[in-house]
């Protein structure tokens, strides 16, 4: 792609407020007051890039074509993200949902866990849940793993699927998980096959209503805190409506359910709240059980 040179985009405060919104229709990314300044400079980087003199230049190409588009979107992507982001999550996934799940799985033929990990980004995520499986599933490899990691992000898809990864990104692997899930190459450290085919990556926008089938887990980590409420509110249902009852929803730190009326129940266990959709025959439970320290 050849790289245009124009040294001062002109972008009105209308144009970045419709292309915003054109961001906010398509994907539920919503692009607060404390935002503004991020989506102006990301805005005006690809207008230099692209050779857009206007804002309207951009919004036009972006509205007439999905290159376009998809170039604007992949500028304004937060795509943070690290293995076992959240060691407590790995920790209540390792001591008390495996477990459960391993009991209630264990006389079906065929053995199946499907995992979705949603908001992927470059992988890091979908990575640490199969290495967290295939170290506490007994004989995992009796198992059919499924994880289908999905982005609407295709640049950090195309790293994901590599599965290689350096530096600063593999800080938080242990040597022993080093040693053991992943191969050394030229390019960096890359997740062993054997993890990398429990994985399955797929562009996906969780704004459109796409069917999954049936879940066991849901992880939706540090992607809704872009959306607006109502989006929130959308996806909530449909991620309850995905799971297989007793199946679990795992969000990040700084998101929680309050305010949205899904009939989940909270389980606090440590530093982390995993959320269980209720299952027929259940003992009757307080929507909000604590089980580690708080
Ligand atoms: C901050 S990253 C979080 C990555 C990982 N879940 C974690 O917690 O480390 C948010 C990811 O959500 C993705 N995302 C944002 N809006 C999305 C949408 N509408 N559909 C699918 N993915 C989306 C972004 O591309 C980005 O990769």
């Amino acid at each position: 792609m050849t790289e245009h040179q124009n040294p001062t985009p002109e972008l009105t405060d209308h144009e970045l407020s419709e292309i915003r919104l054109l961001i906010e229709e398509r994907t539920g990314i919503h692009f607060d007051a404390s935002r503004l300044r991020f989506v102006s400079l990301r805005v005006r980087e690809q207008m230099q890039h692209k050779g857009f003199a206007r804002g309207s230049d951009l919004l036009r190409a972006a509205r007439r074509s999905n290159v376009e588009y998809e170039g604007l979107l992949e500028r304004l992507l937060t795509q943070e993200t690290s293995f076992f982001r959240y060691p407590a999550v790995y920790d209540a996934l390792r001591k008390r949902v495996l477990p459960e799940l391993h009991v209630k799985k264990f006389w079906n033929n065929p053995r199946t866990l499907r995992v979705w990990s949603a908001g992927c980004s470059t992988g890091e995520e979908p990575y640490s849940i199969a290495i967290t499986i295939a170290e506490t599933l007994n004989s995992a490899e009796a198992w059919n793993i499924e994880i289908m990691a999905t982005d609407v992000g295709r640049q950090a898809l195309k790293i994901a699927e590599t599965g290689i990864y350096n530096g600063q990104r593999i800080a938080s692997v242990t040597p022993d998980q080093l040693a053991l899930h992943f191969t050394t190459t030229p390019a960096g450290c890359q997740v062993r096959p054997r993890i990398r085919k429990m994985v399955t990556f797929a562009q996906m926008n969780l704004a459109s209503a796409v069917y999954m089938g049936r879940m066991d887990l849901i992880f939706c980590m540090n992607v809704m805190i872009y959306f607006s409420e109502e989006r929130r509110r959308a996806l909530i249902q449909r991620f309850y409506d995905t799971l297989e009852p007793g199946g679990y929803l795992l969000l990040g730190h700084s998101e929680s359910l309050s305010k949205i009326p899904v009939k989940f129940q909270a389980i606090v266990l440590n530093e982390c709240i995993l959320y269980r959709k209720p299952a027929p025959g259940d003992q009757p439970q307080p929507e909000l059980v604590t089980e580690g320290r708080a």
